[in-house]
């Protein structure tokens, strides 16, 4: 991908923390603080429909569900999991507000021009299958549209899968750590991107990323002195949770 069609600012999980993230009301608040671009986390349910979910768990951001039986929300299909409260645990305003399913989220953000970085994020032990259904799913969704979503991933495995499945869809490699394969696995992934915790990038770094043709990403940038700093060592894109302290430009 030579042109980059992506802004430079995105909203993490939505809204980062002044709504539930990956709800749909996080969404319209981080386009509400001038964001065009948001992070999601997607999996799959147990009949594998793709849906917005960060933890491999109901418990943290999840009410209504039986305790009794699996706290793992991909053991449980969707006809199930859309019914429980995404929201209540966050403040009461949100109470009832459901988790998306990755259609929903694609028709919001297509009707509203907003771009979508979705992170695949495979409940453990599902990483290939979890690749594959959420890169069929988005390449099918966003047919018509110009600028195509960007799927990343923690899991080479998840990506590999999406590469196959929808080799046309731009991929980004996220690392929490450096570790020494990275650069290999990127190139065999094909990947356009290099999504890292923040603290990593180095001038070298960056240099190195751009020579590989990949553009530099950071997450989750929530501090002013840390925009700076990675605008400085000519980063391309911030991921945050701060859409109320960052004017996206
Ligand atoms: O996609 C960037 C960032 O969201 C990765 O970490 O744990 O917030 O999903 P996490
Ligand atoms: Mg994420």
């Amino acid at each position: 991908m030579n042109t980059w069609p992506y802004p430079r600012w995105i909203a993490h999980r939505g809204a980062g923390k002044i709504a539930p993230e990956n709800t749909l009301a996080a969404f319209r608040l981080g386009a509400a603080h001038g964001y065009t671009m948001i992070e999601c986390d997607v999996k799959l349910s147990a009949d594998g429909v793709p849906f917005l979910l960060h933890d491999a768990t109901l418990k943290r951001t999840v009410r209504g569900w039986d305790a009794t039986e699996s706290a793992t929300a991909g053991d449980h299909p969707w006809a199930q999991l859309s019914h429980l409260d995404a929201g209540g645990w966050h403040s009461r305003a949100y109470a009832g507000e459901p988790m998306p399913t990755l259609a929903g989220v694609a028709r919001w953000c297509l009707a509203n021009g907003v771009a979508l970085n979705i992170e695949i994020k495979p409940t453990p032990g599902t990483d290939a299958r979890t690749g594959q259904v959420v890169a069929e799913h988005a390449a099918r969704l966003w047919a018509q549209s110009p600028v195509p979503p960007l799927l990343s991933s923690f899991q080479p495995e998840a990506l590999a899968a999406a590469q196959q499945a929808a080799p046309h869809l731009p991929r980004g490699l996220l690392l929490d750590s450096l570790r020494d394969s990275w650069a290999a696995e990127a190139r065999a992934l094909q990947c356009v991107a290099l999504i890292c915790n923040w603290q990593l990038w180095t001038a070298p770094l960056v240099h190195q990323v751009h020579l590989a043709g990949m553009r530099a990403l950071s997450y989750t940038v929530n501090d002013e002195w840390a925009a700076q700093h990675l605008w400085a060592l000519g980063t391309d894109g911030i991921i945050t949770d701060r859409v109320d302290l960052f004017t996206p430009n």
